[in-house]
C-alpha cells in the first residue's frame, strides 16, 4: 500500500461490471459472485454503496490491520438519531458503538465487553446450549418439516443470548425486535431508506433502548452473574465506572444483532452445505469433534457477515487503485476466504482442511469478532444436537432465496427443511439429554423421606412428561458423581417445577445418603430428561398398590385417573404411618385411599383385594420386591397384561446353566465382537467405541434398550413385560444376553 500524491480521479474507477450485490446470484453464493470479478478487478468502486470494494485476501488483511489508515469511525458516524428520540438516544452515543470506534476509545469499550466472552465462560455455556437445543427440538421433531431458520437456529441463538446477557423471558420479544431494528439502524449509515421505515425503526429502537437502560441501571445496583452486570459494574482504578449506563445499553444492542443472527445464519448455511456432502453428517455423528470443523468450513465458505467496512484516513493505493482520503472501503471477507492465492480448492466444502480456522469470517485486527468463542461453541453444539436428533434432516426440495436485502448483508429469513419422523423416537433414546436445574425446595415429608423441588435457572418451562416417568439425577459424592433414578411425583401440569421423593437408604450404595446430606436449596443439580418405562395406559378402572417410597410414581397417576373420571382405589402400605410420605396429599381422596401401616394393620391383604377378577381393570404397583412378588401371585388368575410394575431394584434372575459367550454384531457400525462370560453387551459396545447410552446398568431404567434385528435374547431386565420379552423386539444390553442356543445377536446399534 503506498501513498499517492495526486487526488483520485473524479467518477471513481474501475467499476466491476457484472458485480451486483443485490442480485440473486450474489445472494445465492456471495463468494462465487466475487470470484467472477476478482481477477480483473481486485479493488473496484461500487456506486450503489458509494464505496470501494477490496477482494484479495492480502489486501483485506492490510485494511483490517491498519486502523490508523483505515478507521472504523465511518461505520457509525453518519447515523442520524431523529431529533425527537435524542433525549433517550443521544446523537453522539451512536458513534461509540464498538463496531464504529478506533483506539483508544475502542480499546476501553472492547476490553469492558471482553470479560464476558472468555473461552472458559463460553465452554461453561455449552451444556446450556445443548439443553436448549433439545428442548426446541422436543417441540418440533414429530412434524417432519419446518422452517429451520426461525424455529431452530434463531430460537436457539436468541435464547442463548438472553441467558448470556442475563435477561429474563419478559425481554424475549424486545430482543427479537431489536435484532432487526439494530441492523436497520446500522445500515442507515450506508444506505438510504424510505422515511416511514426510518421513523418506525427509530420509534421501536428508542423504546427498546429506554427499557435496556433501565435494566442496566438496575443491574448496576444489583449485579448478577451475567454479561450486562459484568459491563455495568466494571470500574477504573480510581473507582469510576468504565462505561456509562447508555454505553452499556448500546453495546447490548450491538450484541443483540451480532450474537443471534450471525450464528443462526451459519447453522442454516451448514445445513445447505451438508446436503451436498451427506457423508459428512455420518462422519461427524461418529466423531463429534468434527462438528467444529463443519462450523468453521461453513463460515469460511460463506461468512455470515461477508463484509467489514472502514474509512480511508488519507489518500493511498491498494493493488494499484487510488483511494481518496474519506472514501469508504468495504473489504470482502467472503472473497478473501475463497482467494485461490491462499486456499486450495477454495469453493469446495471440505471439513478436513488442515487448519479449519484459517479464515477471516470473524475478521482480523482490533475488530476481530468479540463473540467468536460463543459463535463457535453454539454453532458446533447446535449442529451436533440437530443431526443427532434428526439425522435425516435436509433442505426441502424448493429453497427460496428468502433474504432481507440490506446493504451487502445477505440475511437469510427462512430455510424450509424436512426430516423422516419414523426414527425420531429411536434417535431420541440414543442421545443423552440433561440439564442443570436449581434445587428450589426441600422438605421432610416422612421419616427418612425428603421431597426435592427443582426448577430451571431461567424460570423456563421444563420438558413434558407423563405419569410413571423418572429422571436421572447426578448426585455428587466423594470422588465423583453417582447417577440415580427417581420418579417424578409432582403433577405433569406443573410445567415449571418437578418434585422427587427420595428415601434415605442407609444400606444402599450412597446415592440417597448424598441426596439427603449434600443437596441444599440453591444447589445446581444435573438432571436427565424424563424417561418412562411405567406408562400409564387409559382404562376405566385402576387399582394402585404402593409400598413405602413406591408412592411417588403413583401420585401423578392418581391425578390423571381422577381427571379422566376413571374409577380407582389405592392400597398404600408402609412400615409405620410416620414413614409413609405424602399422606396429607392423599387425604382429599377419602376412602378410595386405604393406608396400611404395617405396625398397625400388617401387610396388605392382596389375595383378598384381588380375589374376584374385575374385567377392564389395570393394576399399577411400585414397591419393594416382596410386595411385587406377592402381587404377581395374587393376580395370577387375572388376564395377562393387567399388572404394571416398577421396581426399586433389579428382579432376581436365576439361570440353571452357566452363561456362555456369544457373538454380537452392531449393525449400524458393522462391528462384530465376542461377548465373553462375565461381560455385558454394553461393555463390549463401549470397548469398541460404539455410542450406547446407559444409566443404571442393572436393567431397571430402560436407557440402554436396543432393537434386536436378528437372534433371540435371554431377557434379564426388570422393565419389559413378559409379552414384550417374548416378542424379542428389544433388549436391555446392560444385563440381557443371547438366548441359549443363539450364537449370534444382531443389534440396531
Ligand atoms: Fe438401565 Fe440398561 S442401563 S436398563
Amino acid at each position: 500500500m503506498t501513498e499517492t500524491a495526486t487526488p483520485p480521479a473524479a467518477g471513481r474507477c474501475p467499476v466491476a461490471h457484472g458485480f451486483d450485490a443485490m442480485s440473486d446470484d450474489y445472494y445465492r453464493d456471495p463468494s462465487t459472485h466475487f470470484a467472477r470479478v476478482r481477477d480483473e478487478h481486485p479493488v473496484f468502486w461500487y456506486p450503489w454503496l458509494n464505496a470501494w470494494v477490496v477482494t484479495r485476501r492480502e489486501d483485506v488483511l492490510r485494511v483490517l490491520a491498519d486502523w490508523r489508515e483505515f478507521s472504523s469511525s465511518g461505520n457509525t458516524a453518519t447515523i442520524e438519531v431523529p431529533e425527537k428520540h435524542r433525549d433517550v438516544v443521544p446523537q453522539g452515543l451512536m458513534s461509540e458503538m464498538i463496531v464504529g470506534t478506533d483506539p483508544d476509545l475502542h480499546t476501553v469499550h472492547r476490553n469492558a465487553a471482553l470479560r464476558g466472552f472468555t473461552q472458559d465462560r463460553m465452554e461453561a455455556l455449552r451444556p446450556q446450549i445443548e439443553e436448549r437445543a433439545h428442548r426446541i427440538l422436543d417441540k418440533i421433531e414429530t412434524r417432519g418439516s419446518g422452517d429451520l431458520m426461525e424455529e431452530y437456529c434463531l430460537e436457539l441463538t436468541t435464547q442463548t443470548l438472553l441467558a448470556h446477557l442475563g435477561l429474563g423471558w419478559e425481554h424475549d420479544a424486545m430482543m427479537r425486535r431489536l435484532r432487526g431494528d439494530m441492523g436497520r439502524v446500522l445500515s442507515s449509515a450506508q444506505e438510504e431508506m424510505p422515511a416511514e421505515i426510518v421513523d418506525e425503526v427509530w420509534e421501536r429502537f428508542a423504546a427498546s433502548f429506554a427499557r435496556l437502560q433501565a435494566v442496566v441501571a438496575e443491574r448496576r445496583e444489583n449485579p448478577g452473574d451475567d454479561f450486562i452486570s459484568d459491563m455495568a459494574t466494571q470500574r477504573t482504578r480510581d473507582g469510576a465506572y468504565v462505561l456509562t449506563v447508555p454505553q452499556v445499553a448500546l453495546h447490548v444492542c450491538e450484541f443483540a444483532l451480532a450474537g443471534a443472527d450471525t450464528t443462526a445464519q451459519a447453522m442454516a448455511n451448514a445445513v445447505l452445505f451438508l446436503a451436498e456432502k451427506e457423508h459428512y453428517v455420518e462422519e461427524a455423528l461418529q466423531d463429534p469433534a468434527l462438528w467444529a470443523n463443519v462450523f468453521e468450513e461453513t463460515v469460511r465458505r460463506r461468512p455470515s457477515s461477508p463484509f467489514a467496512s472502514r474509512k480511508a484516513m488519507r489518500d493511498l493505493e491498494i493493488s494499484g487503485v487510488r483511494i481518496a482520503k474519506g472514501d469508504m472501503v468495504w473489504v470482502s471477507l467472503a472473497s478473501a476466504n475463497t482467494d485461490p492465492a491462499h486456499v486450495e480448492r477454495p469453493f469446495e466444502f471440505d471439513i478436513h482442511r488442515e487448519d479449519p480456522t484459517d479464515h477471516l469470517a470473524f475478521t482480523a485486527g482490533r475488530h476481530t469478532c468479540l463473540g467468536q468463542a460463543l459463535a463457535r461453541v453454539q454453532g458446533a453444539t447446535g449442529l451436533r444436537v440437530l443431526f443427532e436428533r434428526l439425522p435425516s434432516l435436509r433442505p426441502a426440495a424448493e429453497v427460496p432465496l428468502d433474504f432481507a436485502r440490506m446493504a451487502l448483508l445477505p440475511v437469510r429469513l427462512s430455510l424450509p427443511v424436512v426430516w423422516d419422523v419414523a426414527d425420531v423416537e429411536r434417535q431420541k433414546k440414543r442421545v443423552k439429554r440433561e440439564m442443570d436445574l436449581v434445587l428450589t425446595g426441600r422438605e421432610e415429608v416422612a421419616d427418612g423421606v425428603v421431597a426435592l423441588r427443582f426448577a430451571h435457572p431461567d424460570g423456563d418451562v421444563l420438558p413434558d412428561w407423563e405419569p410413571g416417568a423418572h429422571v436421572d439425577v447426578r448426585v455428587p459424592v466423594d470422588g465423583g458423581v453417582l447417577v440415580r433414578q427417581y420418579s417424578l411425583s409432582s403433577s405433569p401440569s406443573q410445567r415449571h417445577e418437578w418434585r422427587l421423593g427420595v428415601l434415605r437408604e442407609e444400606g444402599g450404595r450412597g446415592g440417597s445418603r448424598a441426596v439427603h446430606d449434600r443437596l441444599e436449596v440453591g444447589a445446581r443439580v444435573r438432571l436427565g430428561w424424563p424417561r418412562n418405562n411405567f406408562r400409564f395406559v387409559p382404562s376405566p378402572r385402576y387399582v394402585f398398590v404402593a409400598g413405602g417410597i413406591g408412592i411417588t410414581p403413583i401420585l401423578p397417576m392418581i391425578e390423571k385417573a381422577e381427571a379422566e373420571g376413571a374409577e380407582w382405589e389405592l392400597h398404600y402400605g408402609g412400615r409405620t404411618r410416620s414413614s409413609m410420605a405424602f399422606l396429607d396429599e392423599l387425604e382429599r381422596y377419602g376412602d378410595r385411599v386405604r393406608t396400611i401401616p404395617q405396625d398397625e394393620c400388617g401387610h396388605p391383604d392382596l389375595p383378598g383385594i384381588f380375589a374376584a377378577v374385575r374385567p377392564g381393570t389395570l393394576v399399577y404397583a411400585c414397591g419393594p420386591e416382596p410386595l411385587l412378588t406377592a402381587l404377581e401371585g395374587a393376580l395370577a388368575h387375572w388376564p395377562a397384561g393387567t399388572l404394571h410394575t416398577e421396581r426399586f431394584a433389579p428382579r432376581k434372575v436365576v439361570r440353571d446353566a452357566p452363561d456362555e459367550a456369544f457373538e454380537v454384531e452392531f449393525a449400524q457400525s458393522g462391528v462384530r465382537a465376542r461377548v465373553p462370560v462375565g461381560k455385558s453387551v454394553l461393555q463390549v459396545a463401549e470397548e469398541h467405541g460404539i455410542t450406547a447410552l446407559s444409566s443404571c446398568k442393572e436393567g431397571t431404567c430402560g436407557t440402554c434398550e436396543t432393537r434386536i434385528l436378528h437372534g433371540s435374547a435371554d431377557h434379564r431386565d426388570s422393565i419389559l413385560t413378559p409379552a414384550e420379552q417374548a416378542a424379542d423386539g428389544t433388549m436391555m444390553i446392560c444385563v440381557s444376553r443371547a438366548a441359549r442356543g443363539c450364537p449370534r445377536l444382531v443389534l440396531d446399534a
